[in-house]
């Protein structure tokens, strides 16, 4: 059960010592694989949503919450053109979600090294193997992809580190909104909801919503 619950939680003025504390409980949390795992929704241009998981890589005041991707995938190509996403974390043993909304703006290259930095030594093989999103050629798909990584792997076997393909980008969330919600017995759901406010002194506008 969280330590502290959100109805008893005095509200910081912005989100993010918030959200930071609660990522935290969830990573502490036995049974929650990625604790950055969130489901980040984009829009096509002809105005339908799409959402996957993705990892977050960095959730910081003044930048927004940051990922990375493939740009030429179903989601880059979205943003390319409609840069406007949410994020949705949902950490059920803690019983709380975490909903951001806002514009995306691409980071900066150094950003996306650190980022893909990370990675493990597979999945940055992968990134230079495969363009995420494009129908594999015919024939059995894994065999194909396998092959290519494989002769990656040999390309890159002499250097200490895979580097980043110039297509994989991180980009981050600036958020306009990020609304927080706990379980509470009996239906009567705590909700915490912060609105970007240029007007007020602390940047955001918070509100406690119904349920
Ligand atoms: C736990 C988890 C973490 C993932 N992390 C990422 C990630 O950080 N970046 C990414 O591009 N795809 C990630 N994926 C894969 C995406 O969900 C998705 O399949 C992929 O990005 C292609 O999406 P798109 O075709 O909509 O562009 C992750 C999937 C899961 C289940």
């Amino acid at each position: 059960m969280p330590v502290t619950a959100l109805e008893n939680e005095s509200l910081p003025p912005g989100p993010y010592p918030l959200f930071e504390k609660w990522h935290r409980a969830a990573e502490a949390q036995a049974g929650i694989p990625y604790a950055g795992a969130m489901t980040l929704s984009t829009v096509s241009a002809d105005g339908f949503p799409e959402g996957r998981v993705v990892l977050l890589h960095a959730a910081e005041a003044g930048r927004g919450f940051a990922f990375l991707t493939d740009a030429r995938s179903r989601k880059g190509r979205a943003l390319a053109k409609v840069p406007r996403a949410a994020l949705t974390f949902y950490w059920g043993p803690l019983e709380r979600q975490v909903r951001v909304q806002g514009r995306v703006a691409c980071a900066s290259s150094a950003t996306a090294d650190r980022f893909f930095a990370r990675r493990p030594r597979r999945s940055r093989a992968v990134a230079w193997a495969a363009t995420q999103s494009r129908p594999l050629p015919s024939g059995p798909a894994t065999d194909a992809l396998k092959e290519r990584v494989a002769a990656l792997d040999e390309r890159f076997s002499e250097r200490a580190t895979i580097p980043r393909p110039p297509y994989w980008q991180a980009y981050w969330v600036r958020p306009r909104c990020v609304a927080f919600w706990e379980a509470k017995a009996r239906r009567l759901h705590t909700r915490v909801r912060y609105d970007r406010d240029e007007k007020s002194s602390a940047g955001w506008r918070v509100c406690r919503p119904a349920p």
